[in-house]
This record gives C-alpha cells, structure tokens and sequence, in this order.
C-alpha cells in the first residue's frame, strides 16, 4: 500500500510533509554520477560471482549506462518527491529494464552506497582541490622569482618591524598551502577505501568480492569493520578541518591584500575586473572578493562544527543523522573551491607597487636591529648595544631625522665603537640582504626556499587525469 521502494511493510502512504522532511534529493542529486558508476560496479560483481546471471549483470549494466547517459544529456529529470539520489536511479533504471532492476540491490544496502559514493566523490573533489591550491603555488612561486630585491617593511604587531622581500613574504604563504596539500594527500588516502560490500551494517551471506569492486572503483583498501564502514564519516570531518585550514590562510591573504591595497599602504593595485563600487560614492574601488573570502571563512568552520557535532554520541551503526553529512560537506566544499579559484583570479590581475613598498621603509626605524648587531660585531653585549640604539632612536624622534640619515659622527655621540662604514649597512636593501640564516630574507636564503618549493611543487603534480581535465574549465 506504499509505493516506496521500501513500501512492503507499510499499510499506506507516507505523509507529505514527512516526504519532505526526510528526503536528501536537494542535496544529494549531485551524487548521481558516482552512483551509478558505483552501481556498475556492484552489478559486475554480482555477475562475476554468479549471484545474478551474467545476462542480468548485462542488462542492468546497459541499463545503468543509459539511465547515465539521459541524465548527462537532461533527456531524464529526478521526480521531485524522490527520497534520494540512490532510490532515484534505481526507479530510472526500472523504467530502462524493467523488473530486472530490483536485482541490483542485492547484497547491497544504501548505508554501504552512501558512504561509497560520498567517498568516491570527494576523492575526486580532493584531487581538484589539489590542482586549485597547486595553481595558486605556482602563481607564488613565480612572483617571488621576480621580486627578491623587492623590500617593503615586514610588520610585527602591526608595527614597521624589520625590512623583508616581497619574495619572502610571498613564499610564506607558498609553505602554508603546502602544508594543505599534505594534508589533503594524507586524507585522500583515508577517504579511498571501500565500504561497499559492509550492506546494512553485518555484511552479507551473498559470495560477494569486494576486493572486485575495490579494484574497478580505483579506491586503494578495504574498510575492515562492516559497521564502522556504514557509520564512518571521519574523512568528512578531516576534510572540513583541512578546508578550514585553507579558508584560514586565504583568509590571512585576503586582509593583507585588503590593507596593501588601501591608500595609505598603497603597495598593491587590484585589478578592476576583480573589485566593485559604491552606488553613492564615485570615487569607490572595493576589493569585495578579498572580503567575501574573509567572511566566508566562518561558514566553513561553521560546516566543521556542525559535522562534529551530528556525530556525537550517534551510536554504531547508521542513523538517518548521518544524512546531513553531505549538506556541511557539499556546501564547506563550494565554499572553497570558489575561494580557491577567485583567489587565483584575484593574484594573476594584481598590480604590485614596489616603489611605494620601499618608500614606507624611509625612516621607519626598521633599520634599529642591525645598527645594535652592527655593535654586537664590535665586541658590545647586544643587551648594551640594544640599549645604545634604544636612545638613537628617540634622539632621531625629537630631531625628525631618520637612523639612516646620521653619520658615523653622530653615532658615536652615543657609542665610541661606530665606525664611518656603520652607514652603509642602514640601509634597507643591505638590512634586508644581511639576514642570511636559512630561512632568512635574504637574497640567497630566499634561492634557496624557492629551489626547495620548486622541487616539491614539480613533484607533487596533482593526478595527470585531472590536470587533463582542468584545463577544460575556466580557472
Ligand atoms: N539518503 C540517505 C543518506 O544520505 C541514504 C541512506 C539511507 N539509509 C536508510 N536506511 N534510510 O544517508
């Protein structure tokens, strides 16, 4: 009396508002393509074993690829009321092949479909992502090879610290976003094994081979335990942390790129394909992508809590809690890849203003460390010498000169021990320069990161299939 696909127990309809209520089809639609290349490879395995026929296995395997086909050529739509994308493509492929269809499902329950489908989809989301983050490392990467010499001041408590090239500020992000790619590789490796096979939660009595269906569906394992298989979603959780660690460094660019391009900094132009302006004020430029990737950060750390949260406490195996997975991953994962993308957009238009990054070097006492170093070479105790410079510093305040406007002269006012040769190196470049340890700003320490990330970045390509597919779509 109830025409679901789990209809036979029940004596009539479901109630609307409950259809409504419970079905996933909004969110889950955009599963359909690893459905059905899941469910072919379930349906070659039953033919395989011989638990259907091998015509059965045929006919259903034809049938699925039609029922792919109509839906990639919008020759098929979901019926609106379906309870989900699974029971959806079984009904399509019923009307394809007819009763046949119902074989499909044997040994199979949608607890291990759902997990698989969601794990083959983020596998390949994961590679994406992959190929978004290794676009922007390439984007930094050449930049810095151009700006080595490029000084502006570095800041602490966003106070003139000490000078820095563009190219080592740049290539600080570089290793933030390869710490990213690590994590998402790690992850991957997680997400890709198959919980197919597990069916509701005990497994199954049918001679299945799931090491079959592993093998055709690319995914690198088995997962062990049936019933933490269909209840598992901690890939899910991993991947929201690593996305939210994503959105936290493009959140950390976006606000510098925010304050760069603001006219007292003035060190970056975006371009004006990229910022907005003001129904009012004219004159408005607003980087208004820079700001809604700031301000999206939140939804995705939000995605994170509320995964983490409709996991807690749920006991073995599935519950129907489990279904709100994929609307945090699904809308965690847009959040990103736009963010991703737009922050490329955002990068390759930008217009860097390095005159104005040197000019607000001019007098700022960035040079203060290395005049107190300059001592600390003459033999003073630094705490000494940090003192010596302490008081230049305020003489040069109430006089309005800069520290590298005074003459060895003036120096050793306050220190016997500067030397005519001091002025030279107050200058920024040379400050800049003379920091050479590794992992310094200088020159050479900064060759020397780049030809590290250079390495890891040419050997860490994303998969060639995706590279392949990417250049298809608009970057
Ligand atoms: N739409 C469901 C989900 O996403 C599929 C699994 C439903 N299983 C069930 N026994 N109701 O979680």
């Amino acid at each position: 009396m109830n025409s679901k696909l789990w209809g036979g127990r029940f004596s009539k309809e479901t109630d609307r508002r409950v259809e409504a209520f419970t079905s996933s089809l909004d969110c889950d639609a955009r599963l359909w393509e690893v459905d059905i290349r899941a469910s072919l490879a379930h349906a070659r395995m039953l033919g395989a074993t011989g638990i259907v026929t091998t015509a059965e296995a045929e006919r259903m395997v034809e049938g699925l690829e039609q029922v792919a086909a109509d839906l990639r050529e919008g020759r098929t739509q979901f019926a609106p009321r379906a309870e989900d994308v699974h029971s959806e493509i079984e009904r399509l492929l019923t009307v394809k092949i007819g009763p046949v269809a119902g074989k499909l499902h044997t040994a199979r329950s949608r607890n291990d479909q759902v997990a698989t489908d969601t794990r083959l989809f983020l596998r390949e989301q994961i590679d994406f992502m992959q190929e978004d983050l290794h676009r922007i490392q390439a984007w930094l990467i050449e930049k810095s090879e151009l700006n080595q010499r490029t000084v502006l001041p570095g800041l602490t408590h966003m106070q003139h610290a000490q000078p820095v090239s563009l190219a080592h500020h740049l290539m600080a992000y570089f290793w933030m976003f390869q710490r990213d790619r690590e994590r998402l590789t790690d992850i991957r490796g997680r997400t890709n094994r198959l919980p197919l096979g597990s069916a509701a939660l005990a497994g199954t009595g049918f001679p299945i081979d799931r090491r079959m269906v592993a093998r055709e569906l690319g995914f690198e394992g088995l997962c062990e335990n049936s019933l933490d298989a269909v209840s598992d979603r901690d890939f899910i959780v991993e991947f929201l942390s690593a996305s939210s660690l994503v959105m936290m460094h493009l959140s950390r660019l976006c606000e510098e790129l925010i304050l760069w391009s603001m006219p007292e900094f003035g060190f970056v132009i975006l371009d004006d394909g990229v910022t907005t302006g003001s129904s009012i004020m004219p004159q408005k430029k607003n980087p208004d992508v820079a700001e809604l990737i700031r301000g999206r950060v939140g939804r995705v750390y939000g995605q994170l809590m509320a995964s983490l949260t409709m996991l807690k406490a749920l006991p073995l195996a599935y519950n129907r809690d489990l279904q709100e997975d994929k609307v945090h991953l699904f809308d965690a994962l847009d959040t990103v890849t736009a963010s991703l993308k737009m922050m490329h957009i955002m990068l390759a238009t930008a217009e860097f203003r390095v005159a104005r990054m040197s000019e607000a070097l001019e007098g700022d006492f960035s040079n203060a460390t290395d005049l107190a170093d300059y001592l600390v070479q003459k033999g003073v105790a630094f705490r000494q010498a940090h003192e010596v410079v302490g008081k230049v510093v305020v003489h040069c305040l109430r006089t309005g000169q800069a520290l590298e406007g005074l003459t060895g002269e003036a120096l050793r006012e306050f220190h016997p021990d500067f030397g005519d040769d001091v002025v030279d190196r107050l200058a920024h470049d040379a400050v800049m320069a003379a920091r050479t340890s590794e992992g310094g700003t200088a020159p050479d320490a900064v060759d020397r990161q780049i030809d590290a990330a250079r390495g890891l970045h040419e050997s860490q390509r994303p998969p060639d299939y995706i590279a392949s597919r990417a250049s298809s779509l608009p970057n």
